[in-house]
């Protein structure tokens, strides 16, 4: 593959549900097809060379969704995590989550942190983040929360706030800002997804629902990406002279 890969790649895994209703099947059974793209897509990503994959499995918003799918989801989840469990190791992928896990039932809790703790290398080839009851904006809100604290206990002023302790106060302050987020399904949206962290992100929005996102549809994705030009506010000119991040 030409030109640089991005170091972090996210991706809003949209489209199970639209991809079994054209079929006539429940929409549970596109999740189970999605799992499958899942495991594809990580194993993939790590043998590229990609450092950091973070997917969004689960939304603050999913909670609304009928109890009988949230249960097919979180069942899902488990299953996946004990079977992906091999996989990661032999790869030596770090597991993360991101999100208020603390919502999640407990042997979905359990089983997920079984795996964060197994694979807690200090030098991972690949680090992938799940994204569980994750909302963008409750991230800021709780790293608000974080800072404010630090406030009221006179340790921080309020003028000495800066981007970069947002950042620090975040789910997941060591994992840099993704560099492209796929979006499948079609939707011109973000839904909630990292609003903080993907302030410079190169967007991608595919029709191809989650369960058809085969592995030529990723590099499809990447290589787009390649010939992207990224400016951080500069412009072009600027770039070409002297390419870096801002
Ligand atoms: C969105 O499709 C997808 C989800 C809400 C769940 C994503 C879950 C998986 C890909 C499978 C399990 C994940 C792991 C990590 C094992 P949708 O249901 O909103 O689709 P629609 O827009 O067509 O209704």
């Amino acid at each position: 593959m030409e030109g640089d890969l991005p170091k972090h790649v996210a991706i809003i895994m949209d489209g199970n549900g639209r991809w079994a209703q054209t079929r006539h099947f429940g929409r549970t059974l596109g999740h189970h097809e999605g799992a499958k793209r899942v495991d594809e897509i990580v194993s993939e990503c790590a043998d590229l060379g990609i450092r950091y994959l973070t997917l969004y499995a689960f939304s603050t918003e999913n909670w609304n969704r009928p109890a009988t799918e949230i249960k097919v989801l979180m069942g899902l989840l488990v299953q996946h995590l004990s079977a992906l469990d091999k996989k990661l190791v032999k790869n030596h992928i770090r597991l993360l989550s991101k999100g208020q896990v603390d919502r999640l039932p407990g042997f979905a809790r359990n089983e997920l942190q079984r795996v964060v703790d197994l694979t807690n290398y200090s030098d991972p080839k690949m680090s992938l983040t799940l994204c569980l009851s994750y909302g963008g904006r409750q991230e800021i809100v709780d790293a608000v929360k974080a800072l404010a604290q630090k406030v009221q206990d006179g340790k921080l002023a309020p003028d000495a706030i800066t981007e970069s302790m947002i950042t620090e106060h975040l789910y997941q302050p060591d994992v840099p800002d993704p560099d492209l987020l796929i979006r499948t399904g079609g939707e011109y949206r973000v839904s909630n997804f990292l609003l903080w962290e993907i302030a410079y992100t190169e967007l991608y929005v595919t029709p191809t629902l989650w369960p058809d996102f085969t592995l030529p549809e990723l590099h499809k994705a990447l290589d787009t990406y390649q010939h992207r030009e990224r400016r951080y506010g500069k412009t072009s000119e600027q770039v070409v002279s002297t390419p870096s991040a801002p």
